[in-house]
């Protein structure tokens, strides 16, 4: 997510500001800018370095603010970079957060003559505070007033060349802190920019507003109430900051699911018609409707996200669907049809090669291929023909946690608007609605058995190997469990179609031999207890994973039980992906592997 940092006081706010940004960078950005009072804005797309390499030793002043940028709306270019300000650049505002009626409030101040010069909702927000200022206003005033308009989520920081020692700062859902220091007052989206200077701290909450000026900082509601807030003190330090004090980039990363879920599902779902609204795919939607053969290409986990996917367009809209691993796809004969034929290609990072060149082999083909992508403006995001961005944040562990799970939600969320294209009736798309935008409580739900799942760790972290075994919407997700265990315990782990065992697999089979079976309450449910039985029946050890209300079911037949909330069929793989996670993560850790940085593994595989 983007990074903030400001300060107003009696120091130079400059090197303050610049080492806040360097200090931010671990969030994943695309392009950073700096606001000082009295000597203007500078901006840069790439690197913090770039933006440094650029400012003017000239550069000075005592308040001022900052910002990385994580792109959401409008590419990475230094035109959308923050700060962003109004046209007549008197107020400058940095933003965390996406504005979701944006547009609606762009096109009423265009009504009122304001011109934009980049693609983003901040430049929309910092025009509207500038409308809110007129001359007998307080800046924090005219912030109230503007964010009284404004639905989605913030983490600000408003500066004003009218009152330019002054820095107004305010939150919704994106946090932001303020740090009391003896020689000023700073703000950020997290502890690392602030820890170098004060430990003293205080969190803003929801519709919370501060003004921070060099004589001191008070909190007031949006409609001005003063509040009194506690002042905390941090015991971190600036590596634990990063991690929002989790030990590993991986468990900060799979505790933000349902928060990745809900940015994912944001602005998305639209509940009276049981349908959804993907603006990405408006341009091609014509053509979506009229697909006959459905190709979804990945790799790793992504691959197995799309396998979730694969079973959930076909099950809503009887159209063919099929997977091919990119690595694979690029080298085959192409049997797509241009007429009829879409291929989806997921990808967290945007720049896997064999995803990259499977889609370029596509396009020669005249196929149009739409992206589902998390880094806004990577290669896949600018070279496929359309797209959908998973909002899910940046992802800084190799293992991809929380962007598997948006990548599974977006391609739900593609099921349902292809589905209502295929005959899915209102109720059914109203149900369907209903139920994902119920996911984010539930994976926070999973989310807190992550101390059984410890536990249940421990027990299996010597084990030989390790089968995952799913049936129909649970098939894909015993594949990512057996990935994410490989990955980062290095125990050697297979996933297979329950229904395989008897075919080979289960030869295997032994007290030493550890065996997952996701068996939720489902369509599959008895037949995935006989394969626990045909386990038992060979002194193999069970995991079993299945929805609340079945544990004592299972309890005879598996070792440890864990169980997710119930939720439709359709979505469970959702649900049940996450305590499988945590399960790798917790073995990992008892085994005290690198969990951030796996040996031989790269975030994003860019060569072949
Ligand atoms: C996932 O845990 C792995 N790190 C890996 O399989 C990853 O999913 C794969 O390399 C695809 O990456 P992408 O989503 O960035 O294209």
């Amino acid at each position: 997510m983007c990074g903030i940092v400001g300060y107003v006081g009696s120091r130079s706010a400059s090197p303050i500001l610049m080492n806040g940004l360097r200090a931010l960078e671990y969030r994943g950005y695309d392009s950073a800018g700096i606001y000082i009072s009295g000597a203007g804005a500078m901006k840069r797309a790439g690197q913090v370095s770039a933006l440094a390499d650029a400012l003017p030793a000239s550069f000075e002043g005592t308040c001022g603010i900052a910002h990385t940028r994580w792109a959401t709306h409008g590419a990475p270019t230094e035109v959308n970079a923050h700060p962003h300000t109004d046209g007549e650049e008197s107020v400058w505002l940095v933003h965390n957060g996406i504005i979701e009626n944006y547009a609606d409030i762009r096109a009423e101040l265009v009504k009122d003559g304001a011109t934009f010069k980049s693609d983003t909702d901040t430049e929309v927000l910092a025009a509207l505070i500038a409308k809110k200022y007129t001359e007998d206003m307080l800046l924090e005033d005219a912030v109230a007033a503007a964010l009284k308009e404004v639905r989605g989520t913030y983490g600000i920081a408003v500066a004003s060349t009218r009152e330019p020692e002054k820095i107004v700062a305010a939150r919704l859902a994106s946090p932001i802190m303020l740090g009391i220091g003896t020689d000023g007052y700073y703000v950020a989206s997290d502890a690392t920019p602030i820890l170098k200077h004060t430990r003293e701290v205080v969190y803003l909450d929801d519709r919370e507003m501060a003004i921070l000026t060099p004589d001191g900082y008070r909190v007031t509601t949006l409609s001005k109430e003063v509040l009194q807030k506690e002042v905390e003190t941090l015991e971190w330090d600036i590596e634990s900051a990063q991690k929002k004090g989790y030990e590993h980039f991986m468990l900060k990363e799979m505790m933000e699911i349902p928060d990745a879920i809900e940015n994912t599902l944001r602005g998305r779902l639209v509940p009276a018609s049981g349908e959804v609204n993907l603006g990405g795919l408006r341009d091609v939607l014509p053509r979506i409707k009229n697909a006959k053969r459905i190709v979804i290409t990945a790799c790793g986990s992504a691959f197995y996200a799309a396998q979730a996917g694969e079973l959930l367009i076909e099950e809503l809209t009887g159209i063919p669907v099929e997977t091919v691993l990119a690595s694979e796809l690029r080298y085959r004969r192409n049997t797509m049809d241009p007429n009829d034929t879409i291929l989806f290609a997921i990808s967290q990072s945007g720049e896997t090669l064999d995803t990259l060149e499977a889609i370029r082999e596509a396009k020669r083909h005249g196929i149009l291929v739409l992206g589902v992508v998390n880094v806004v403006g990577s290669s896949i995001a600018r070279e496929t023909d359309a797209g959908v961005y998973n909002h899910a944040g940046p992802e800084i562990s190799v293992a991809s946690t929380k962007a598997v799970i948006s990548q599974m939600t977006v391609l739900a969320l593609i099921a349902i608007l292809m589905g209502r294209n295929n005959g899915l009736s209102l109720p059914d798309g109203e149900r369907l609605v209903k139920e994902i935008a119920r996911l984010p409580e539930l994976a926070r739900k999973v989310l807190e058995g992550h101390e059984k799942i410890q536990e249940i760790a421990k027990k299996y972290s010597d084990t030989t190997g390790a089968f995952y075994l799913g049936r129909k919407f649970q098939y894909p997700v015993a594949y990512e469990g057996a990935i994410k265990l490989k990955e980062i315990s290095y125990i050697h782990a297979e996933a297979y179609g329950a229904g395989e065992m008897k075919h080979g697999p289960i030869a295997l089979i032994e007290p030493a031999f550890l065996s997952v079976v996701l068996a939720p309450e489902d369509s599959m449910y008895e037949k995935s207890k006989s394969n626990m039985q045909e386990i038992r029946a060979r002194g193999g050890r069970i995991l079993a994973i299945t929805t609340e209300g079945k544990e004592e079911d299972l309890k005879g037949l598996a070792d440890d039980v864990l169980s997710v909330p119930k939720t439709g069929e359709l979505f469970l793989p959702i649900l049940t992906t996450i305590p499988l996670q945590l399960f790798a993560y917790y073995v990992a850790l008892r085994r005290e592997l690198p969990i951030d940085k796996p040996r031989n593994l790269a975030k994003s595989v860019t060569v072949e």
